[in-house]
């Protein structure tokens, strides 16, 4: 793997102030391998709540974000804001944004210019449609998102990669860890080619889509597997701490 493992919780558009109330005291009360790197991404709302009663042991990220200065963007949420509440990450490119929303891959790569620029640290999301996988464009869906956000970041410092397979998301269906592992080695491959040797190696490659406490083992013993972004099993605090656990 490249640097220290990386897991991400990406809380979506799930939470009352109870339940994240309850959500940090378990989080808080976790005990975490020292070697990981921890965030959570509560959604907007909830994110000055969670700075102020979490741990400092785990960072936190917001979901999204506007893609340049705040100003006259009625509804939007802008990079100076993120880093105003403690955000040290944001999470862009995710598939429910791409293809729910309707963000395209250049909305999304200036997104990401402009959030590292404001020196928030970005979870940098790929991954294709069960269509696409089937008609075997996998690499390329990736490759072209990846190039979105390379033609869009002065530096990959801050960025974490998050390969995601849209057919994997919230359907218990994770990815075998041949196949995410195949995929994790063909984008440092595409780092390495049109980025450079360097990045390649440094960037972390985590995974996303049904990782559970019971799965995340195996994938994390992928070589080319540097973490997790974990959607539902973040929602429960010891299962998100054994998948963190599960550094190898
Ligand atoms: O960002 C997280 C991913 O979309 C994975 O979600 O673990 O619920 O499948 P999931």
């Amino acid at each position: 793997g490249s640097g220290k493992f990386f897991v991400g919780g990406n809380w979506k558009c799930n939470g009352t102030k109870e339940s994240i109330s309850k959500l940090v005291s378990d989080l808080n009360d976790a005990k975490f391998e020292t070697d990981v790197d921890v965030v959570v991404a509560p959604p907007f709302v909830y994110i000055d709540q969670v700075k102020s009663s979490l741990t400092n042991r785990i960072e936190v990220s917001a979901q999204n974000c506007w893609i340049g200065k705040g100003g006259a963007f009625t509804g939007e949420i802008s990079g100076e804001q993120l880093k105003d509440v403690g955000c040290q990450w944001v999470i862009l490119g995710h598939s429910e944004r791409r293809h729910i929303i309707g963000e395209n891959d250049e909305f999304i790569g200036k997104k990401a210019g402009y959030a590292l620029s404001q020196g928030l640290g970005v979870i940098a999301c790929i991954g294709e449609l069960l269509s696409e996988r089937e008609a075997g464009k996998t690499f390329d869906v990736c490759y072209q998102h990846m190039k979105a956000f390379a033609d869009a970041v002065p530096s990959w410092d801050n960025v974490v990669i998050a390969y995601e397979p849209v057919w994997a998301i919230g359907t218990g269906k994770v990815a075998t860890p041949v196949q995410a592992q195949e995929v994790h080695v063909a984008v440092r491959d595409w780092l390495k080619k049109n980025v450079s040797a360097e990045v390649a190696s440094k960037t972390r490659i985590i995974y996303g889509g049904s990782v559970n406490g019971s799965n995340c083992t195996e994938l994390a013993k992928q070589e080319d597997i540097d973490g997790f972004l974990v959607g539902g099993a973040s929602l429960k605090g010891p299962e998100f701490a054994s998948i963190v656990n599960s550094v190898s």
